[in-house]
Formats: C-alpha cells, sequence, structure tokens
C-alpha cells in the first residue's frame, strides 16, 4: 500500500484530502464525521467577527442532467462566535490529534489579525490559511478579495501574520485577477509558507424570467456570488500550474481547490504541483462518502505506476505544459471512425461541417449511416471525436512519422513565419475550403470535395 501521509509545509496529515473553508466545516460536528469518514484534514469555515448571512444564498448551472455542474454562493464568512469555533476545534483535535485542522481566517486590522492568531494558535489549530477569496460581501468591507486582487496590501497584511503566527500559514488566492503570479509572488515575498487557490470566480448564474432578479434571489434582488464546482476545474488547473511553474512561487508547497470530485482529479492536481488538495462543492453535493472513492482510486493509481508517496508524482505533468510557441507544428493526426461502433448519428458530419473543416462526408448508397473522414481535409481539431457519444468510436491517428520537429519559435527565428496579411506562409493556403454557393446547393450534405 502507498503512503498517502503528507507533511504540508509542516502541517501533518494522514492523507492529502482536505474539506475546504466552507459549510461542511462550519462545526465540529462536521469535521468530527468528515475525519471519521476518511478526510485527513480540515480548513474550518472562516473565523472572523462573525456575520448575518441572507436566505437564500446558491444558485446553480444544472448542465443537462448534471445538477451543480457550477455552483454560485452568496455566503459570507462564518455567522457563529468565535468562542464556539474555538471550543469545538479543540475538541475535534483531542479525538483526532493526527489530523489537520486549519483555521481560514479573516479580519481587518493589525490588532484583530494578532489577537485571532493567538486565539487559533491556543485551540490547537495546526495551521492558518488567510481567505483573500471571498468575491462577495466581504470584499465591500475591504476584505476578501478586496485584499487578494491588490498584491502589495497583500503582503503587507501576510507580512502582519508571519510577525504573529507560531504555526504555518497558507494564503489562499483569489481566481479574479489577471495574473494569477501577481498575488502568488506577493505571498511569497510576504513570507508565507504555503499558497491554496482557487476561491470562488466572480459570477451570475441566471436571472429569473418572471422578476428579473438574479439567483440566488433575496427579497426581488440578488448580486454576484462565487462560483465554483466541476465547472471551475480547468480555471483552477491552469492556474496551479502558472504559480507551481513560477521559478519562486513553485518553492512553496500549494494546495489545490477547485471542482475536485474524484481520485482522477485529485491525481491531476497532484500531477500539476498541488501536495494537498481541497473540496467544498462535491461534498456539499454527496457528502464526506466521496473520500471513499478518491482514496482507493489514489491508491490504485499510485500502485499501478510504482508511486510510494504523493512527492513521487507531484509536479510530474509541469514539464509538459509548455507556451504554444514550442508546439511541434510537424505533429499531424486526423480522425478515424470505428465502423463497427458507430450509431450513424452523424452528429460529427454536422460538427465538421458547420463547426470545423468539411472534413466528413455522409454515406451516399443509402445502406448505412455511417460517415467517412476525407483525410486530405481533416486538420486534426478533433471536434468530431469530442461530439462524437459513442466512447472510442472516434480516435486522432498519427500521421506524421515522428522524425520532424518545428514550432513556432523556430520558424521565428528561421525567418519563415507569415508576416503580411496575404503572405503566401499562411498555414492555410491551399487547403480545402468549399465555394461559398455550395453552402446552398447542397442540402443534403455535399461530397466536401471528396
Ligand atoms: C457555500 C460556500 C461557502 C464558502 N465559504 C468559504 C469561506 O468561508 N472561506 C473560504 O476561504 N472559502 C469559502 N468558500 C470557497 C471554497 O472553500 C472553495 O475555495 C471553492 O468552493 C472551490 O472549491 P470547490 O470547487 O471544491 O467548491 C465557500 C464556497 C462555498 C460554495
Ligand atoms: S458521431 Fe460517432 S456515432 Fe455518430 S455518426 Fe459520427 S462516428 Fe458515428
Ligand atoms: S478532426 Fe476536425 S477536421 Fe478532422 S474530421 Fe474531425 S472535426 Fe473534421
Amino acid at each position: 500500500m502507498a503512503d498517502l501521509s503528507i507533511d504540508f509545509a509542516g502541517i501533518k496529515a494522514p492523507n492529502p484530502f482536505w474539506l475546504a473553508s466552507a459549510p461542511p466545516t462550519n462545526s465540529g460536528y462536521q469535521v468530527m464525521k468528515a475525519f471519521d469518514a476518511g478526510w485527513g484534514g480540515a480548513v474550518w469555515k472562516t473565523l472572523g467577527v462573525p456575520v448575518v448571512n441572507v436566505s437564500s444564498r446558491y444558485g446553480a448551472i444544472n448542465y443537462r442532467d448534471t445538477r451543480m455542474a457550477g455552483f454560485n454562493n452568496i455566503e459570507l464568512i462564518t455567522d457563529r462566535p468565535l468562542a464556539d469555533n474555538l471550543k469545538e476545534i479543540e475538541e475535534v483535535k483531542k479525538y483526532f490529534p493526527d489530523h489537520a485542522v486549519i483555521a481560514s481566517l479573516m479580519v481587518e486590522s493589525k490588532a484583530e489579525w494578532e489577537q485571532i492568531i493567538k486565539d487559533v494558535e491556543n485551540a490547537g489549530a495546526d495551521g492558518i490559511e488567510l481567505n483573500f477569496g471571498c468575491p462577495h460581501g466581504m470584499c465591500e468591507r475591504g476584505m476578501g478579495s478586496a485584499v487578494g486582487q491588490e498584491p502589495e496590501v497583500l503582503k503587507t497584511i501576510v507580512g502582519w501574520v508571519m510577525e504573529a503566527a507560531n504555526i504555518p500559514v497558507i494564503t489562499k488566492l483569489s481566481p479574479n485577477i489577471s495574473h494569477i503570479t501577481d498575488p502568488g509572488l506577493a505571498a511569497v515575498q510576504g513570507g508565507t509558507d504555503a499558497i491554496s487557490l482557487i476561491n470562488t470566480i466572480k459570477s451570475i448564474v441566471g436571472i429569473d424570467l418572471d422578476s428579473y432578479a438574479p439567483y440566488p434571489i433575496v427579497d426581488g434582488k440578488g448580486t454576484n456570488g462565487g462560483y465554483c464546482g466541476p465547472a471551475v476545474k480547468p480555471i483552477a488547473m491552469h492556474m496551479l500550474k502558472d504559480l507551481a511553474k513560477h521559478p519562486e512561487i513553485g518553492k512553496v508547497p500549494i494546495s489545490g481547490i477547485g471542482g475536485i470530485e474524484t481520485w482522477r482529479d485529485v491525481v491531476e492536481f497532484i500531477l500539476l504541483g498541488a501536495t494537498s488538495v481541497q473540496v467544498c462543492t462535491a461534498v456539499m453535493h454527496y457528502g464526506f462518502g466521496i473520500v471513499r472513492e478518491m482514496e482507493a482510486g489514489l491508491q490504485k493509481f499510485m500502485n499501478d505506476k510504482g508511486y510510494n508517496t504523493i512527492y513521487d508524482f507531484a509536479g510530474k505533468a509541469l514539464p509538459n505544459v509548455t507556451e504554444w510557441k514550442h508546439l511541434n507544428l510537424k505533429h499531424k493526426v486526423v480522425a478515424d471512425i470505428n465502423e463497427e461502433k458507430c450509431i450513424g448519428c452523424e452528429l460529427c458530419y454536422i460538427a465538421c461541417d458547420d463547426g470545423a473543416h468539411q472534413a466528413i462526408a455522409l454515406p451516399e448508397n443509402g445502406e448505412n449511416r455511417v460517415p467517412s473522414i476525407i483525410e486530405k481535409n481533416c486538420v486534426g481539431c478533433n471536434l468530431c471525436s469530442l461530439v462524437c457519444p459513442v466512447e472510442g468510436c472516434i480516435t486522432m491517428v498519427k500521421k506524421d512519422d515522428g522524425t520532424e520537429h518545428m514550432t513556432w519559435h523556430e520558424r521565428t527565428e528561421a525567418g519563415t513565419i507569415p508576416t503580411t496579411f496575404n503572405d503566401k506562409l499562411a498555414g492555410g493556403l491551399g487547403h480545402y475550403v468549399p465555394e461559398p454557393k455550395l453552402a446552398l446547393k447542397n442540402k443534403n450534405g455535399h461530397k466536401n470535395g471528396s
């Protein structure tokens, strides 16, 4: 069995599965239940001067059959008195001394930071997470993402915290910024021990067509919320990669957050450099039990690949994430349809003809509905394989022999890139494009120059 335990900037946990600061970590009852179910750590619901919340608070994007593909909230930090939370942190630590309990904090003045840090340390918290991410409500009061969006202010506050804290400090970043490395670097320069990201993304998930108010509706009005759940995972992974690849920021441990639901999500975040992960929406949707699948899946992945600890593969994908200009322009794939698997829905034909490069032809004999690829027209864009509802029916087949390598960067150096509007070096010059009038003539499917 692989060893899943971690030492994250000095915070020890039996596994890298942590609950993110959110409703599932609102109370000692929930955190104890989660640890009992198998979670290795929990970032407590953000503590500070308690707030007053609104009702309702959540909205969601239901995509076709998928409930909560994206989730949105306008909840603030804890609405419970600090003393109650501290008492429960202390109690949880008594039952689970080897699990990680991290106190998420958000206050305003230096004196408040110093006081609350002392309080959570006395309660036995293993670490502190600074919430510079909340993109609603708290930012209107100069906290949350208002700090996360101002690297200089963030650096100053991290500096205050580092002076006061005796336990490891994680700075949680807001994704509501153009370059995540700006606040990331500010946090590192302020002295943070670690970084976590992402907090939620500013969003409006929908408008009610009777009241014309955005969801969630509070007495006829709404406001932007924070977006999270499966829909934000690609954005989170991109930002994680930017931080992990940065020469200075990448030296501190990073806790990955955003849309994590399965063991595979966990592995992907670790491959991009995270050494712990945090989960909120998936637990709000399915409960604490999802950690069992995460643990079994991660164990199997590590055993299959021969990894003993998560540090054996953390960041392994980073060298393969490069800039576009370094991709091999000589690499060539084309689509291939498996006739045995094809159900004749012809979705690939529609997608390619209307949305790509007119490289799929419909059968002319009327005997079946299996389309065919016109190889010389196919640019290898992948669209048909993404649209096809049958797993493994359309595959992308490599056509180059692997001997040639030429990148945009190399072509720029060699002076062989197109530089004028009608340049003869244009990549698409000579590639098949149907005559415009064929669009009106061939309503039943043209032959696409085959
Ligand atoms: C209802 C709700 C409340 C949240 N409250 C907090 C909070 O108090 N402090 C904090 O740092 N993040 C808070 N978050 C953000 C989560 O910790 C997490 O960063 C975000 O939801 C992305 O993870 P996910 O896609 O797994 O949900 C909250 C998220 C939700 C949905
Ligand atoms: S989308 Fe897939 S299943 Fe449908 S016609 Fe194309 S290849 Fe066949
Ligand atoms: S890969 Fe792109 S261009 Fe080629 S057949 Fe599929 S959709 Fe058309």
